[in-house]
């Protein structure tokens, strides 16, 4: 197989995703491989799943720094030192610059627990339930200027139920966030991804062939 393409990813708590991210590079297959995690906080949960992995972690806490523009610069410079050719937020909490992501245009990915653009922010999965919507679901995109706003990748929708709490409808989709993080990496390492505007081209893969209906027929 040619070189793995080399992914760092940031985190700023649990790690459930990361956790997803490390166990498909596992697979000797994958095209990709984590060669650095870099959290904000020292006490994240996902820097034990990461040197449980073996991977080269980095804190950049931002506390430390006088501004944004210094943290962001010590973040870039710990991922450019780890030569890395894709970034993966993962449950970073943190808005980045506007430098930071110039510097990492169309190379910086995130996910978001909702189908953007609709439930931008945070508390998305009870602000799905209060709106009376009958399907949620995650996105991966790339990043841009605005808060979760940039070309999408993917998306996975999950039906909302009546019966739903945010416990409930928070592991639905994040067992879905788990497979389709992995699985866009993928396809960008494997130079299947081209944006086009504000629209993302998959090589290979066309539109489903199924419509969901929620209330279904019995
Ligand atoms: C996920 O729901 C992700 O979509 C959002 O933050 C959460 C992070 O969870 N951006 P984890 O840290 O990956 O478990």
């Amino acid at each position: 197989m040619n070189k793995k393409m080399r992914v760092g990813v940031l985190i700023s708590g649990r790690g459930s995703n990361l956790q997803a991210l490390i166990k498909a590079c596992e697979a000797h297959d994958f095209p990709a491989e984590i060669v650095v995690v870099v959290s904000n906080t020292p006490d994240a949960q996902g820097l034990e799943r990461a040197r449980r992995a073996d991977i080269p972690c980095v804190v950049v806490d931002h506390r430390d720094y006088k501004n944004r523009a210094a943290f962001d610069a010590e973040m870039t410079w710990a991922l450019e030192d780890a030569k890395v050719e894709l970034v993966c937020l993962a449950g970073f909490m943190r808005l980045l610059s506007e430098t930071f992501v110039e510097h990492w245009w169309d190379k910086l990915i995130n996910i978001h627990p909702s189908l953007l653009p609709a439930f931008k922010g945070l508390g998305v999965q009870r602000r799905a339930i209060e709106s009376g919507a009958r399907f949620s679901g995650c996105t991966v995109h790339y990043v841009r200027h605005e808060m979760d706003v940039g070309p999408i990748i993917t998306q996975a929708v999950v039906p909302i139920h009546n019966a739903d709490d945010v416990g409930a409808l928070s592991k639905r989709i994040l067992e879905q966030e788990h497979r389709i993080y992995p699985m866009a990496v993928r396809w960008i390492a494997e130079q299947r991804v081209r944006v086009e505007g504000p629209r993302v081209i998959v090589s290979g893969y066309g539109p489903p062939e199924n419509v969901l209906l929620n209330p279904a027929p019995k």
